[in-house]
């Protein structure tokens, strides 16, 4: 689109309201509203899309954006429309060429949907299909901020099904046990709902076909509950594989053993491309005790658990089986804010330029990640991404002094020769000084070079992230200058050299100060430290 004067028109971003029956997310909210302005596009909301998340027209219209009336004129009005879900076939229909829609649109899933959009002659970005192993993928990354928002509030449907406390209490009444929660597959959704369920004070185990996860669950206040069976379960990309049978008898066994002793199980377990594995059986179920409950997370997959009903909460051999599959939905506010907020860095990365017009740049890996149809062409699946350059091997004699230093610049060890000369020219130096500088200069001196030693020794040792807590803790031990306040109002001075009053008041005040500089420093040291334990 081009104005008289050459300059290309800004495009205009429409935000149809949801059509899928009990969506109640929104592909944008008002402060992603504000920042698609600032980048130089329009945006229209469709009348009452925010409703259900909580957002109302006058906030779209405070934030920068026009309302539609309807969905037929958003649809034709826009250039580019921004969903949450994949569009129905009605809404196909209202669709122009030359149209760019963004949204989770699942091709592999959905043939038929990309046919019509082939029809249509649009372009479309299936943000399902970002290449989420990309770093620079990652604030794109809309499968992440969903499954995190449903891990959590898998938790909370978890504790409103169970009718007792998450955390062990002893009061008048009685002891209370904490609850065991036991989490079936550790990836996004998986790591969230041990986080939720941790911090609410349950006993949590958690287990994964990939081994790599261990670490972060115990990380998050989990513990992970190994299958006694040895096989690699990654299946490349961050993704699972469908194990050996081997493997799977003995990953049952245990989930059995876990059946009986938890009270809430919590199951996440998908494998790309393939129905979800069952790994809760009806005898695990009935072996559960009464007013357990499950929440199966892969319901829509076919769930992990044999006996669950997508799309509804039943209760089977006295265990609620939760098997919701709009769990992000159900907190529609927030997910509608991180999709959000996911949607505008797709449209930073699309319009580098910042005059309001797209440019879907397939040389760019990530955007050519997840366009599924350009221009009316088929153009999923992507190529695989080319393997990142390995980095080249570490020279096996590394110098100690360089382990954890890491700023980024190359900077290799000096050559033995270079080192030589610097270490001679720095002898004569101290030599020159040492034969003509008065002996008061000379015991200064000594400190100084031993304190710069020192304080070199201590900070390119220590790693870069622990800079911060150690400037404090240098800070609280600097305040040794409190020994010189000491020293001024100490008893033992005679009555010849005893201070005036000045001095002592002076004195104990610098004191009070130093000790709150003192224990202030040590006090938030540990807590910086502690965050990094965490
Ligand atoms: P997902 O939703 O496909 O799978 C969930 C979890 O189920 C995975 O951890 C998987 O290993 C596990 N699982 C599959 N079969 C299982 C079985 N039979 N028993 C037990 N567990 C089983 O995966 P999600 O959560 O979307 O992502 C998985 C991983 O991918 C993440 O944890 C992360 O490591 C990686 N990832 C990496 C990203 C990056 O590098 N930027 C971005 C997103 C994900």
């Amino acid at each position: 689109m081009q104005t008289g004067d050459n300059a290309p028109m800004p495009q205009r971003i429409g935000v149809p309201k949801e059509v899928f029956p009990g969506e109640k997310r929104v592909a944008t909210v008002p402060d992603a509203v504000t920042k698609l302005v600032k980048l130089g596009f329009a945006v229209v909301v469709e009348q009452g899309a925010g409703e259900l998340a909580d957002l109302s027209d006058a906030a779209y219209i405070e934030a920068g954006a026009a309302i539609a009336p309807n969905a037929a004129a958003l649809w034709s009005g826009s250039d580019i429309v921004f969903k949450v879900r994949a569009p129905t076939p009605d809404e196909v229909a209202l669709m122009h060429e030359g149209q760019t829609l963004i949204g989770f649109l699942w091709p592999a899933q959905n043939p038929d949907l990309m046919q019509q959009l082939v029809a249509k002659k649009i372009t479309a970005l299936s943000i399902d299909a970002l290449p989420r192993t990309l770093s620079r993928a990652q604030k794109m990354d809309a499968l992440t901020s969903m499954a995190g928002v449903s891990g959590y509030r898998a938790v909370v449907e978890a504790a409103n099904a169970f009718g007792r406390f998450f955390n062990g209490q002893i009061t008048a009444a009685g002891k209370v046990p904490p609850a065991k929660v036991f989490i079936a597959g550790a990836g996004v959704a998986g790591l969230a709902a041990i986080g939720a369920a941790a911090s609410l004070g349950a006993i949590v185990r958690a287990n994964d076909t990939r081994a790599e996860v261990a670490d972060q669950v115990v990380s998050l206040g989990g513990e992970f509950v190994k299958v006694d069976y040895e096989e690699e379960g990654s299946g490349g990309g961050g993704y699972a594989k469908v194990m050996s049978e081997g493997f799977q008898a003995a990953q049952r066994e245990m989930y059995a053993q876990q059946a009986k002793e938890c009270d809430i199980i919590i199951t996440t377990a998908l494998i790309p491309g393939k129905p979800a594995p069952k790994l809760i059986t009806a005898a695990m179920v009935q072996s559960m005790k009464p007013g357990s409950v499950i929440v199966d997370m892969a319901a829509e997959q076919g769930g992990n658990c044999e006996l669950t009903e997508p799309g509804k909460a039943v209760v089977k051999h006295g265990v609620t089986i939760v098997g919701y599959t709009d769990l992000a939905s159900r907190m529609a506010r927030q997910s509608s804010t991180l999709y959000g907020t996911n949607l505008y860095r797709l449209t930073e990365e699309l319009c580098k330029t910042k005059d309001g017009v797209i440019n879907v740049n397939m040389e760019d890996d990530a955007i050519r990640g997840l366009t599924v149809v350009k221009n009316g062409e088929i153009t999923w699946p992507a190529p695989p991404l080319a393997a990142a350059p390995k980095p080249a091997p570490k020279p096996a004699t590394a110098p100690a002094a360089k382990k954890g230093h890491g700023h980024g610049e190359p900077s290799g060890p000096m050559p033995a020769g270079k080192l030589l000369i610097v270490a001679a020219v720095t002898a004569v130096l101290f030599a020159v000084v040492g034969a003509y500088a008065p002996a008061e200069f000379l015991s200064h001196f000594t400190v100084f070079v031993l304190a710069c030693f020192v304080g070199y020794m201590v900070v390119w040792n220590v790693k870069p992230a622990l800079h911060t807590p150690l400037m404090s803790v240098t800070n609280a031990i600097s305040s040794i200058i409190a020994i010189g306040a000491l020293v001024q109002i100490s008893p033992i001075a005679t009555a010849a050299d005893r201070p005036n009053t000045l001095i002592i008041v002076l004195a104990s005040a610098a004191l009070v100060l130093t000790a709150i500089n003192m224990f202030g420093g040590f006090a938030v040291t540990q807590r910086m430290l502690a965050m990094f334990r965490k």
